[in-house]
């Protein structure tokens, strides 16, 4: 029977950008989807924005715009990175949506009325200019364990301690800079610790689905029975699903003031997503998927795709809430680990915290990584390391070597010799091409999601079809007299077999077995096919190339890219400290009166002669504080020599000479050669600095990769 699946992925918060990071588990269930869907079954796959909380209403404010104009803004970006990248599901919705609060408010309804819903007053940090509770990322101080400044309410990221931010010392609010003062509010909490919770997780974590088959991983089912603890234990708590206005969300019925906690309707948005999809489209038996009492009625499951970061949330509060509300329980998480870049943490500095956006601009082709992450995935929670070397090595190897080079290989001689129509087909190549993959081998890898394993089996039949090829020389044949046949029949076998093979990764890579359709003229192909070889006689399209290499060069302009312009945002991330504000302020006046200058024509501007330089030397100048002596590439020759330019730079206090060595940067190659005590200047290179002195510091200008010596600058 087919099966019908409701699968989302966790739902991004719509204040910040899409990364490389949030792909792994976007990509992993994608390729799912579409596995699911070309073997016949029905398949509704949904996500939306995560817009509550107190984040989302600040990082607003400081835009200066509504919180639904900067949800509505975002959407769009979350959506377009998405589509760029492949992932196509059949509804993005919004939690800040109608179809959001109706559930949620039905959710909590059923809840209190089963006796799950306390109220407590609890003590919190308050700020008493903003007037408003500060939740512990906008709490900061010095850390109670090892004294650092400037840490966080939850955690300290120099020692790593954990505390409660009651315990910082001298703490102030990251929102206003003023002392937090503690005030009592009454909260409401879901009671996990109720013992019906506890004995219904303790199930729920041990149990099977409606199909039969495990709801978690086994390192994700651990992970429960650590925090459900022994059997005679209680290690849960309440869970704190309240906040106090002001907050962006829904207020709670009958609560004025109240809102719910972001990560009460956050969850819920998958069915609410799952509501507006369905309303839009008819004809989808909606409560079949969501009433408990209809669990395995119809065949009907609901996965959900997660990061390993939000497992607590998704396997105890949310099967829970669910539950005591009457509504189903997910059938299945999938979680993911996290990704690791080259062996290490994204970082900023390092450019490795990589937008999914940058990705696209900087043109890199998005089904190299989706390749790469599939071929990195396991079906486990195991962190995925994007290892930049070797993602280049795999994509050029295993998809442009392996895969695409059979029909470059063979498709021209079908198009020159053969009016572009197929042949026959060797039989016993095709049969032993068919026998070598053990039925069913890379549908199960699919299906338990160990994209790796299935994209290894379908590289072990690549490298076949390429030995049929090397083996059969069609180059050679078609070289020789009275050999048309044999080369119309090696040319048709290895375009039959590229086929095949553009079947087994087209949930991997949809744009490329796009082409592939296209090229051979098939219709979409499905799973399993109707196996026969392509037929004499059918005619191709035209072979126009199908994916080109990954060049490293490409990769490191990747990097710098997000090197240079996640440095804003990154302090963006962390909520400002007032005095980090004040600076900003200062800066920014500073540079607005700067370039207050008057206008000048572009005549004017081309007067100076701008040219990309290389410093092939660089070194102190005895006697001088500030100046370093550059001797700088642009390209000149005289009699014959390279020749290149003396310029005394006064960046002394910025830069040490052997670290600028090999470098590329700008300089005024028409500026009138100056004498000076230590020699003749002969240009200057161009450096930026602030002059109000708020942000003290040179930095000298670099070209994008690629440029090179001499090139005009304009
Ligand atoms: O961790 C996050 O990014 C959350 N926005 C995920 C929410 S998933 C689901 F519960 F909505
Ligand atoms: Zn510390």
């Amino acid at each position: 029977m087919p099966r019908k699946l409701l699968v989302t992925n966790a739902l991004p918060y719509a204040n910040g950008d899409i990364h490389l990071g949030h792909l792994v588990g976007y990509i992993q269930a994608d390729i799912w989807v579409r596995y699911q869907r070309m073997r016949g079954n029905t398949v509704h796959y949904v996500c939306a924005d995560d817009t509550h909380g107190t984040p989302i209403m600040l990082r607003a404010e400081k835009e200066g715009i509504s919180p639904e104009a900067l949800i509505a803004r975002v959407h769009g970006e979350h959506l377009r990175d998405f589509t760029d990248f492949g992932v196509a599901f059949d509804n993005y919705h919004s939690t800040h949506s109608d179809e959001n609060r109706a559930y949620a408010e039905d959710i909590y309804g059923r809840l209190q009325a089963a006796g799950m819903i306390d109220t407590r007053a609890i003590e919190q940090y308050y700020d008493p200019v903003k007037q408003m509770f500060l939740p512990d990322r906008f709490i900061k101080g010095e850390c109670p364990k090892c004294g650092a400044a400037d840490q966080y309410g939850d955690n300290c990221e120099v020692c790593g301690a954990a505390y409660a931010p009651t315990e910082l010392k001298n703490p102030y609010s990251a929102v206003s800079g003023a002392k937090p003062e503690l005030r009592t509010s009454e909260h409401f909490f879901f009671r996990l610790s109720d013992e019906r919770a506890v004995a219904f997780l303790r199930e729920w974590t041990r149990g099977t689905n409606e199909a039969g088959a495990r709801r978690l991983q086994p390192e994700a089912a651990n992970k429960m029975r650590e925090w459900l603890g022994e059997v005679d234990e209680n290690k849960l708590s309440d869970w704190d699903i309240s906040r106090d206005a002001p907050y962006f969300g829904f207020e709670i019925p009958g609560a004025p003031g109240k809102y719910f906690y972001v990560w009460l309707d956050a969850p819920i948005g998958y069915l609410a997503s799952f509501r507006n999809l369905v309303e839009r489209r008819g004809g989808i038996d909606l409560e079949s998927y969501t009433d408990a009492a209809r669990a395995g009625e119809a065949g009907t499951e609901m996965v959900h795709f997660i990061g390993k970061d939000i497992l607590y949330f998704h396997a105890l509060f949310w099967p829970a809430m669910l539950h005591f509300a009457g509504y189903r329980t997910p059938s299945q998480l999938a979680v993911n680990g996290f990704l690791t870049v080259d062996g290490a943490k994204m970082s900023k500095s390092r450019g490795t915290f990589i937008t999914a956006r940058s990705y696209v601009t900087q043109g890199l082709n998005p089904e190299w990584l989706r390749y790469y992450f599939a071929s990195k995935s396991n079906g486990t929670m195991e962190d995925v390391d994007l290892n930049l070397d070797d993602m280049i090595a795999k994509v050029n190897s295993d998809l442009v070597g392996k895969f695409v080079n059979i029909a470059s290989r063979c498709a021209g001689f079908i198009g020159k010799r053969f009016d572009g129509k197929l042949g026959e087909t060797d039989a016993a190549a095709v049969a032993e091409f068919r026998a070598a993959l053990e039925a069913g081998t890379i549908a199960r890898a699919y299906e338990e999601r160990d994209f790796g394993r299935a994209l290894r089996e379908i590289m072990r039949l690549a490298d076949i079809a390429n030995q049929y090829v090397n083996d059969h020389k069609p180059w050679e044949l078609a070289r020789q007299d009275g050999q048309d046949a044999a080369l119309h029949t090696v040319c048709t076998t290895a375009l039959t077999q590229f086929r095949d093979l553009a079947l087994y990764l087209k949930p991997v890579l949809p744009a490329l077995a796009a082409q592939v359709e296209a090229f051979l003229r098939v219709a979409p192909l499905e799973w399993p096919l109707e196996w026969a070889p392509l037929p004499a006689g059918h005619a191709i399209a035209g072979y126009k190339h199908l994916m080109t290499r990954i060049e490293r060069k490409q990769v490191d302009a990747l990097l710098e890219a997000n090197r240079e312009s996640l440095a804003p945002a990154a302090a963006d991330a962390k909520a400002a400290s007032s005095q980090q504000r004040h600076a900003e302020k200062q800066q920014h006046e500073a540079q607005a009166a700067e370039t207050a200058m008057p206008h000048i024509s572009i005549d004017d501007f081309v007067k100076v002669d701008l040219r990309v330089a290389r410093i092939v030397a660089a070194e102190h100048v005895e006697g001088a504080d500030k100046l370093i002596r550059l001797s700088l590439d642009i390209g000149e020759t005289e009699n014959g020599q390279a020749r290149t330019r003396q310029v005394f730079a006064g960046i002394k206090s910025a830069y040490d000479p052997a670290a600028l060595v090999g470098r590329l940067t700008v300089m005024v190659a028409n500026l009138a050669p100056r004498k000076m005590k230590f020699g003749l200047s002969e240009g200057m290179v161009l450096a930026a600095s602030d002059e109000s002195g708020a942000n003290a510091g040179l930095y000298i200008l670099s070209p994008d990769s690629g440029a090179t010596p001499g090139m005009r600058v304009k």
